[in-house]
């Protein structure tokens, strides 16, 4: 099989937002406690903080990270999560029903932040709490000093402020799963009345408004016009989440999912602009896919979980080759909607439906899905490129017209690289694949990484790596035109640099 692709240097879709590699990381099963911290682990530091997996995260490059939830911020008191440790009550999570120590809070988790090298994205809850509550987190962490709140954060210890730009309105409100689930009328006049309050409190931050939780809720488009419709001049994103699945183990169809994401996305910004025409309003609303992964083989096993235990065994999916698969769609997908999604986040970062697992005493591993989300995050800086794709389409249980050949590119004008991302969706057959480069100048071929498995179901595991990249020989450019060859079912990296 073949397939073509053209990228012109004058055919941009937007430069990369580095933000669109962020991950998550919930008060949710052992992503927190066992996950990012564990006192008396041998890679524990002095915070408690687990140092082998500091150095994955630091691997990904993950530039931002999204807390403490997800569903757990709908229920919680930052307010329990700060001041002397001993003192800090056990709630009640009645998201995940677990128990929650607040061993960690907000400011343990600006120190962990920092040392991963990556900036908080913090989220408020606008379930059980409301406007007053949120402003006083951003002047808790944002004021530098001589407030109440500002001079609580240095008695604590924390003397400068931790200067946080990115905040979320609330978790997910659209959902009836959700603690204190809200009506798109009620949500989005308590957005815009917390959203008013936080930006007087801090002009510079910028704010994510609650989309759908997916786009098969029942409200998915009512709800993000409603909600516009009253916060549209005081928000700056609007949130939008995705989970994929294969149930059914069809995986010709689960490949094609990743079309759904990409449709999601040029729905959601298709309202926003509705909204803002309607205002007449000269400002963008954009997209923060800050929640999107596979997540599905935990659930069963989940529903049996004991409640109220802490920090329990949760959504800790085990990932396969063919969901790196859909993982690295997902993320060539976010890449070729880079003019409207400028933040996302790889839901989640550690032991929950993650790329990172530790054990807990003993190592961490990395999961099959670490790898294109490495390769995106470390090469997929730059300006995406709109490819013009001709190759064969297939049509499977709910998708028509799934292209063999997933692909975006992002081309570095320091340096002069590009980098090309590609999926073979063909589980069959390896696919030739020519590349027509123009207005590049000459080229040369730096690398092919591939990764692939001919058992699709191979997973990794605490010291044993199945499934991880490998270099390929036979990638070569001729003038303007390259050439390689994509194994059957593989996630491909192919990097070209200015020739010398
Ligand atoms: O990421 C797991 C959960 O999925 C989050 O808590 C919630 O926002 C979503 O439903």
């Amino acid at each position: 099989m073949k397939a073509k692709i053209v990228f012109h240097k004058d055919f941009q879709i937007s430069s990369v937002d580095e933000r669109i590699y962020g991950s998550f990381v919930e008060h949710l099963g052992r992503c927190v406690y066992t996950g990012i911290y564990e006192p008396g682990h041998p890679e524990a530091d002095d915070l408690g903080f687990r140092r082998d997996v500091i150095k994955l995260v630091k691997e990904l490059k993950v530039p931002l990270v999204r807390y403490p939830g997800g569903n757990f911020v709908s229920g919680y008191n930052w307010e329990d999560g700060i001041g002397p440790a001993g003192a800090r009550p056990v709630r009640t999570d009645l998201a995940w029903k677990s128990l929650e120590s607040n061993r960690i809070g907000t400011n343990e988790f600006a120190q962990w932040a920092k040392r991963a090298d990556a900036d908080v994205m913090m989220a408020v809850n606008l379930g059980t709490r409301g406007a007053d509550a949120a402003r006083n987190i951003v002047e808790y962490c944002n004021i530098p000093r001589g407030t109440y709140w500002s001079d609580l954060r240095r008695s604590h210890g924390y003397e400068d402020p931790h200067a946080i730009k990115l905040w979320c309105l609330g978790n997910e409100m659209d959902g009836p799963w959700q603690i204190c689930h809200r009506t798109a009328e009620e949500y989005g006049r308590i957005a815009a009345e917390a959203a008013k309050v936080m930006k007087w409190t801090d002009p510079s931050i910028e704010l994510v408004a609650c989309g759908s939780s997916n786009a098969r809720m029942p409200t998915f488009g009512d709800w993000e016009k409603t909600v516009l419709d009253h916060c549209y001049e005081h928000v700056d994103y609007i949130s939008l989440h995705i989970y994929f699945a294969n149930h059914e183990n069809d995986t010709p169809n689960f490949l094609g999912r990743s079309l759904e994401m990409d449709t999601f996305i040029k729905t959601v910004a298709g309202i926003c602009d509705h909204v803002k025409a309607k205002k007449r309003s000269a400002k963008t609303v954009n997209l923060s896919f800050d929640e999107w992964n596979v997540w599905f083989h935990s659930r069963d096993q989940d529903k049996k979980a004991e409640p109220w235990g802490y920090a329990p065994s949760l959504l800790e999916d085990i990932y396969t080759m063919e969901d790196a698969l859909v993982v690295g769609c997902m993320l060539i997908t976010l890449l070729r909607n880079a003019d409207r999604v400028k933040v996302a986040c790889l839901a989640q970062l550690v032991n929950v439906i993650a790329p990172i697992m530790t054990v807990s005493g003993g190592g961490a591993w990395r999961q099959t899905i670490f790898y294109p989300f490495l390769h995106a995050a470390k090469y997929g800086r730059g300006v995406s490129l709109q490819p013009a794709v001709t190759c064969g389409k297939y049509d499977s249980r709910e998708y028509s017209g799934i292209p063999y050949v997933d692909s975006a590119a992002v081309y570095d004008e320091a340096s002069g690289e590009i980098t090309i991302f590609a999926v073979n969706r063909n589980l069959a057959e390896p696919m030739r694949l020519d590349v027509d480069l123009l207005d590049f100048g000459k080229l040369r071929v730096m690398e092919h990484i591939a990764m692939h498995n001919v058992d699709l179901k191979a997973v990794n595991g605490p010291g044993v790596e199945r499934v991880a990249p490998c270099s390929v020989s036979g990638a070569r450019i001729d003038g303007t035109a390259m050439e390689a060859q994509l194994p059957a079912a593989s996630w491909n990296v192919i990097r070209l640099a200015p020739a010398k």
